[in-house]
C-alpha cells in the first residue's frame, strides 16, 4: 500500500528581524550570520499568535483541497506548547471545523516529533481504508537574548496531510533510527527560552547523522547515488553543507550535493529555526523551487531532535506532483512580511501574558486568518480574524 504526504504547507507570522540589524546591534560582522550560519532573517511571533494559530493557518490551505471529513487524526508536533494538559491541537480542530470522529493528540521530542507523527500517521491511515491525518509542525524557536543562539531563532508550521495513494510523495519503509541521554538543548518548564551548549549540540547532530546514515545503508542496502536529494533539520542553513560534509567525503561529490541542496534552504533561511517545522521546511522548499522536475527522484530525509533522537528516512517523489504544490501562496505570505526595527524586535520578545487570570484582549498585529485573542479566567481564547482565507 502507498502512503505518504498527500499535501505540503507552511505559515509564518507576517513579521522578521533582519540579521544584518542583529548584527550591527551585536557588533558582529554580518557576514557570521549570512555566511558562517547561513542565515538571512529570522521570522518573529506577534503577541496574537503562537503555534495553534501558525498550525492552524498553515493547514487551512490544504483543507481547501480535501474531504475534511476523511480526516481521522490530528498530530500536533511541537516543543512549544501552550498548556500542559491540553493538546495545541484541539484548539485547531475547532478552528478548523474539522470532523467530530477525529483523535487528537499532541507529540514532543524536541525537533525531532514531527517525524514521529508522520510515521504514527502512516500506521494509522494503513489501519483505516480511505482515512487521512493531519500532522501539524509548530514551534517557535526562542534564545536569550545576546547569547550564541539568538541568531538562530524564528517561528514557524508546516502541516502535513497523510494519506494513501498520496499526491506528492510516497514515503518508504525502511528508516533508521536511533536514541541517546544527552544534554545539549533543553528547556526546562520554568523558562521561555532553550539552554543550548550550540557547538556540542553540532558535533551531537553530526554524530546522530552519521548512525542513521549507516543503518539505512545497511537496511536498505541503498548507495548514495540511489538518493538524489537529501533534507535535513535545518536548525540554521549552514548545518546542510556540515551535514553533507559528514556524508561525502569526495569534494566533487560534496560540490555536486552542495548545489543540489540549495532551492531547499530558501524557506529556511529568511525563516530561521522553527524546530519541528525545520525538515519539513526544508523539503517544501526544494518541492517548491527545484528547477528540474523531481518526479521519481528518492529525497533522504534526516530528522534531528536534541536529547536526543534522531532518524533518517526516504521518499519518492510522485508523477503530477508539482500540480499540487502551493508556492504561489508561499511566496506571497514571505513578500508581505514587515520588517522590524531593534526596538519592535526587543518589544515582541518581551511580550508577557498575565498569569494571574485577569481578562487581557490581545491587540491586533497579524494578518494570518486565525489569532490568539486573550486570555480569560487562564482560557486561551482564539478567533478567525476579519478577513478573507
Ligand atoms: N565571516 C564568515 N564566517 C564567519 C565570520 C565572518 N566574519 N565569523 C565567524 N564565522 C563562522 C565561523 O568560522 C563558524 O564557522 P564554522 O562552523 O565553519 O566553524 C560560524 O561562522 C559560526 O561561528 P561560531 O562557531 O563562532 O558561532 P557561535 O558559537 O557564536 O554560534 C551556534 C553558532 C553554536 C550554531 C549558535 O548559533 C547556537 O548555539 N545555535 C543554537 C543551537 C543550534 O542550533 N545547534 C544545532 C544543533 S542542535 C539542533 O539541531 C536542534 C535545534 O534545532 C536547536
Amino acid at each position: 500500500m502507498a502512503i505518504g504526504i498527500d499535501l505540503i504547507s507552511f505559515y509564518t507570522p507576517p513579521f522578521f528581524f533582519s540579521l544584518d540589524d542583529l548584527a550591527k546591534q551585536r557588533g558582529v560582522p554580518a557576514e557570521k550570520y549570512s555566511t558562517g550560519i547561513g542565515q538571512k532573517e529570522m521570522s518573529m511571533l506577534p503577541p496574537d499568535e503562537d503555534v495553534v494559530t501558525m498550525g492552524a493557518n498553515a493547514a487551512l490551505q490544504i483543507l481547501e483541497k480535501t474531504e475534511r471529513n476523511r480526516i481521522k487524526a490530528l498530530i500536533f508536533a511541537t516543543e512549544s506548547g501552550i498548556d500542559q494538559s491540553k493538546s495545541a491541537g484541539v484548539f485547531v480542530h475547532k478552528l478548523l471545523d474539522l470532523p467530530k470522529d477525529c483523535r487528537i493528540i499532541e507529540t514532543k521530542q524536541a525537533c525531532y516529533s514531527g517525524t514521529f507523527s508522520l510515521r504514527a500517521a502512516m500506521g494509522l491511515v494503513s489501519l483505516e481504508k480511505d482515512s487521512q491525518v493531519l500532522v501539524i509542525t509548530s514551534d517557535v524557536a526562542r534564545y536569550d537574548l545576546h547569547s550564541a543562539g539568538e541568531a538562530t531563532q524564528g517561528c514557524g508550521a508546516v502541516a502535513l496531510l497523510v494519506s494513501e495513494q498520496p499526491r506528492l510523495m510516497q514515503i518508504e519503509t525502511e528508516s533508521a533510527y536511533i536514541s541517546e541521554d544527552v544534554m545539549d538543548f533543553w528547556r526546562p518548564n520554568y523558562r521561555q527560552s532553550a539552554i543550548v551548549d550550540g557547538q556540542y549540540s553540532t558535533r551531537v547532530y553530526l554524530h546522530a547523522l552519521n548512525e542513521c546514515w549507516k543503518k539505512y545503508s545497511e537496511l536498505s542496502k541503498r548507495l548514495p547515488e540511489h538518493i538524489h536529494q537529501l533534507c535535513f533539520h535545518l536548525p540554521f542553513t549552514r548545518m546542510a553543507e556540515k551535514a553533507l560534509k559528514q556524508l561525502f567525503r569526495c569534494k566533487e561529490e560534496f560540490q555536486s550535493r552542495l548545489s543540489k541542496i540549495a532551492p531547499g534552504l530558501l524557506y529556511n533561511e529568511t525563516i530561521g529555526n522553527s524546530y519541528t517545522a525545520s525538515l519539513y521546511l526544508n523539503l517544501c522548499s526544494l518541492l517548491d523551487f527545484n528547477e528540474d522536475n523531481l518526479e521519481g527522484q528518492r529525497v533522504g530525509l534526516f530528522s534531528y531532535g536534541s536529547g536526543f533522537v534522531a532518524e533518517f528516512f526516504s521518499g519518492i517523489i510522485l508523477k503530477g506532483y508539482n500540480k499540487h504544490l502551493l508556492k504561489e501562496q508561499h511566496t506571497r505570505l514571505l513578500a508581505n512580511r514587515k520588517r522590524l526595527n531593534y526596538q519592535e524586535y526587543l518589544d515582541f520578545y518581551h511580550f508577557a501574558l498575565p498569569q494571574d487570570g485577569t481578562s487581557f484582549h490581545t491587540p491586533y498585529f497579524t494578518d494570518g486568518y486565525f489569532r490568539f485573542a486573550g486570555l480569560d479566567a487562564h482560557k486561551r481564547l482564539y478567533e478567525k480574524a476579519q478577513k478573507e482565507a
